[in-house]
């Protein structure tokens, strides 16, 4: 990949630690660690899975989001190069002093004995330099969250957690942080980098195009039917990691900062289709709490850190875990082309297994979720075989109104279970209109039979899923009548 140092519309420019890049040569599926590890030899971010799941391969982005600049943990296997314009990519080699001394969070890990055969360490440094980045006093729950998507096969947590801990404490000064030291100067570099019109590269048969804004991507989706749109490259990634599948043209969307915002009303939250689940945690977990425990629970920090709400809808996957709670809420997806826009309901742009009502041209421009009110109750409840890093078995989203003891609306919503993410009309129907009672949820949850047949598959077989799935029911129920104690049963399979 030939570096071109003239600034134009049909080349990729970042930053990797301290040297500018610009690449015009590059391909639509060439990812950041073959880019790190075979271009520039910075192999110090490794291999291991190539699909998201080891966090080996883990590297910083920093990125603007407005005037700010936010670093987050990513994994270089997944993400593609041509994603990266006008970001700051931070490698472990950019960690230690000119000098050789360590920073604090490699020091931690030499002197807390967090490292074995070294395969996962680099990973772990940068997983936990990001949170050293951002939390100054991390809780174990921060640290075990900052780190659910590494894994370490012959260490052991506990001394690296045990690292985390001190390394948090040891901030020698200000200048001493690469990233910190030249913050002001990032910003700066990283404005001049963003692109203001679309940029668009051609690498043999290939494509490659970042628009500039949603008027760019419209006439970019008009002109190339048929073109992929990455958003997050958590489901892409793997379709060329793993499937080898060839993709083209490609449409990068992830730098479009129209798509990247929230913005909440009284009447509830709009989410841009390019918002990460990162990014939506803090607005989601306190308009439905419920939803925010469900996004710890999404992939790994570094898959939160990339992967978008809009590319969950727009995947298809009958398996996502936001369409049964956005669903439930009642929510609307909105869509966008060069012919206009359309807004309609979220469960009705759910077809059938793999097709969804998007018209050619059309892309996922955001996602609308009313507010609750604050008498009804919510809950959603995934099951997958490990609580980190797993998609879901099945995944239950609950929304129940009352009238005084009765039943007035309820909502409820499975993946999993069906070809796309459905309501349970049936088991609505057998609610409305009666006590909220024990005995009415036990009498409803025959009514699962007429709504879903879920095929049985090596997540789970159908008559687990019906049964867990009735079972949810009335989990939900006897956690809304604050039956703890029965609850306790519950919880070693969520
Ligand atoms: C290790 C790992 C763990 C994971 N764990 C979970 C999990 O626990 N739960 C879960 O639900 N998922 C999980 N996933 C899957 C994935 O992270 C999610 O589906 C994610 O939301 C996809 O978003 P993305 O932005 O990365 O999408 P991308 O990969 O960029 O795109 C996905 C699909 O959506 C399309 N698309 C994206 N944005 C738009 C748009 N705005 N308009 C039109 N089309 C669009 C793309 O063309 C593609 O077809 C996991 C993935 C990995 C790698
Ligand atoms: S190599 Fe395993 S997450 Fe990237
Ligand atoms: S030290 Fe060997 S895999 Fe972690």
């Amino acid at each position: 990949m030939p570096n071109d140092r003239d600034r134009t519309d049909d080349s990729i420019r970042f930053i990797l630690n301290d040297s500018e890049v610009t690449l015009s040569n590059v391909a639509p599926t060439a990812t950041l660690l073959d880019y790190l590890r075979l271009e520039r030899r910075l192999t110090g971010t490794k291999e291991g899975c190539a699909e998201g799941d080891c966090g080996a391969c883990t590297v910083l982005v920093g990125r603007l989001a407005g005037d700010k600049l936010v670093y987050e943990s990513v994994n270089a296997c997944i993400r593609f190069v041509g994603s990266l314009n006008a970001t700051h990519v931070v490698t472990v080699e950019h960690l230690a002093a000119r000098d050789g001394t360590l920073h604090p969070v490699q020091q931690a890990m030499v002197d807390f004995h967090g490292s074995q055969c070294g395969f996962c360490t680099p990973g772990f440094v940068m997983s936990l330099y990001g949170l050293w980045l951002s939390n100054d006093d991390p809780s174990r729950a921060d640290i075990e969250k900052a780190l659910q998507g590494n894994l370490c096969r012959c260490t052991g947590y506990e001394p690296i957690v045990k690292a985390a801990e001190a390394a948090a404490n040891a901030r020698p000064s200000a200048n001493f942080d690469p990233i910190t030291a030249a913050r002001d100067e990032t910003i700066a570099r990283l404005k001049a980098l963003r692109p203001e019109r679309t940029i668009t590269i051609r690498h043999g048969e290939h494509c490659l195009i970042v628009p500039a804004d949603t008027a760019g991507l419209a006439t970019a989706l008009a002109a190339h039917e048929g073109a992929t749109v990455v958003a997050g490259s958590t489901d892409v990634g793997l379709w060329v990691t793993k499937q080898m599948r060839p993709i083209n043209p490609v449409i990068f969307i992830n730098g479009i900062a129209e798509l990247q915002n929230i913005t909440e009303s009284e009447a509830g939250l709009t989410i841009g289709a390019g918002v990460s689940y990162s990014t939506a945690f803090a607005a989601l977990s306190s308009a439905y709490p419920a939803f925010g425990r469900l996004i710890d629970r999404i992939g790994g920090e570094q898959v939160r850190n990339m992967g978008t709400i809009g590319g969950n809808i727009a995947n298809g996957s009958p398996i996502g875990d936001s369409p049964p709670p956005l669903i439930v809420l009642g929510a609307t997806v909105t869509l966008r082309s060069t012919e206009g826009v359309r807004t309609l309901p979220l469960e009705d742009f759910f077809i059938a297994y793999g097709k969804q009502d998007r018209k050619v041209g059309e892309f996922v421009e955001s996602i609308f979720a009313p507010r609750l009110p604050t008498d009804e109750l919510f809950a959603a409840y995934k099951l997958s075989k490990r609580r980190d890093e797993d998609i879901s078995a099945l995944l239950g989203a609950f929304r129940i109104s009352l009238d005084g003891d009765r039943v007035k609306g309820a909502r409820i919503a499975f993946g999993g279970m069906a070809g796309t993410p459905k309501r349970a009309a049936s088991v609505e129907a057998a609610l409305i209109g009666k006590p909220w009672t024990e005995e009415t949820v036990r009498a409803a949850q025959a009514a699962f039979e007429a709504d879903y047949q879920p095929l049985s598959d090596w997540r789970a077989t159908s008559t687990y899923r019906l049964l867990a799935a009735k079972n949810l029911l009335l989990r939900f129920f006897l956690e809304s009548a604050g039956e703890t104690a029965q609850l306790r049963r519950f919880e070693g399979v969520v």
